[in-house]
């Protein structure tokens, strides 16, 4: 059974009924107001609709705690030893197309430190949760990291830049990362929700995870998953500061050094 800390509880309680509200929204996408925010990156009334619940739930339980959300930016409160970090919708580009992989991922800072974290995926009902120092879990199932050694055996999930994501340069730097992971891997694959991509990772189903041009509220959840299913996160250039540069490299303690060495030389 998962360790549920009493704040995870309400962590878990809002996303089942945001995502319970997403479900809807998914069903009718078609007819969902979309508006663009910046090119090729859209919001959509489902996302402030979610963000809306989120924060409501969130703040119903644990008032002064500030939040810090990709729709709205910081909405502050007097705890300042805490703070949420949620993401509504992550794969938006997904539920808008109608592909049934996105999710709901919201953090818990403590002094800093990420201590509890919940991934949700409302289409097939999987549940992710990590509470620091007692483990990750898939709907009550004890997560570990893959174990394999071998980078030739190894499935990475990656992300790809896209208009208005990145420049010229970056694009070209991806593509470079790309070739050196997919000459030396058995598969890359590119999903489209970063906090599924490292709920992923902590499950096993994927060897490693890279990509750039993040935002907290991508990652923030799915590090301490990572993390408690024994896995290993830094950003691209090895640090502890994937927050602040919005990359991330997540793989098993294995893996990690020898991809870490390979992103590192490419491009060089
Ligand atoms: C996006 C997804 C996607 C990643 C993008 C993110 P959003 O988040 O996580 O996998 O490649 O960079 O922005 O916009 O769907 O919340
Ligand atoms: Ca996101
Ligand atoms: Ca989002």
């Amino acid at each position: 059974m998962a360790y549920l800390s009493p704040v995870l509880n309400v962590m878990i309680a809002a996303a089942r009924k945001a995502g319970r509200r997403l479900i809807r929204d998914f069903g009718e996408v078609e007819n969902l107001q979309v508006s663009l925010k910046g090119p090729a990156d859209f919001v959509s009334v489902a996302d402030q609709r979610t963000e809306s619940i989120l924060v409501a739930e969130l703040q119903r339980a644990r008032s002064g705690y500030p939040i810090l959300t990709e729709e709205t930016g910081l909405i502050d409160g007097p705890d300042k030893s805490h703070r949420f970090i949620i993401d509504p919708l992550d794969g938006t580009t997904n539920f808008l197309h109608g592909i049934p992989h996105f999710a709901i991922s919201i953090a818990l800072e403590r002094d800093g430190q990420l201590v509890s974290g919940v991934i949700y995926n409302p289409v097939i009902d999987e549940l992710f949760t990590a509470e620091k120092g007692h483990g990750a879990y898939v709907n009550d199932k004890r997560m570990r990291v893959a174990v394999r050694k071998q980078l030739s055996a190894s499935v990475s999930a990656t992300g790809i830049p896209f208009l208005g994501r990145g420049d010229e340069a970056g694009h070209q730097r991806f593509l470079s990362e790309l070739h050196t992971v997919m000459n030396v891997s058995a598969g890359v694959r590119r999903f489209g929700s970063a906090a599924l991509d490292l709920a992923w990772v902590a499950a096993g189903r994927f060897d490693a995870y890279w990509e750039r041009g993040l935002a907290p509220w991508d990652l923030a959840a799915g590090i301490l998953m990572v993390r408690e299913a024994g896995g290993v996160t830094t950003d691209l250039d090895g640090r502890d500061r994937m927050l602040s540069s919005g990359e991330i490299l997540a793989a098993n303690e294995n893996l990690h050094p020898q991809l870490l060495k390979l992103l590192k030389a490419t491009g060089k």
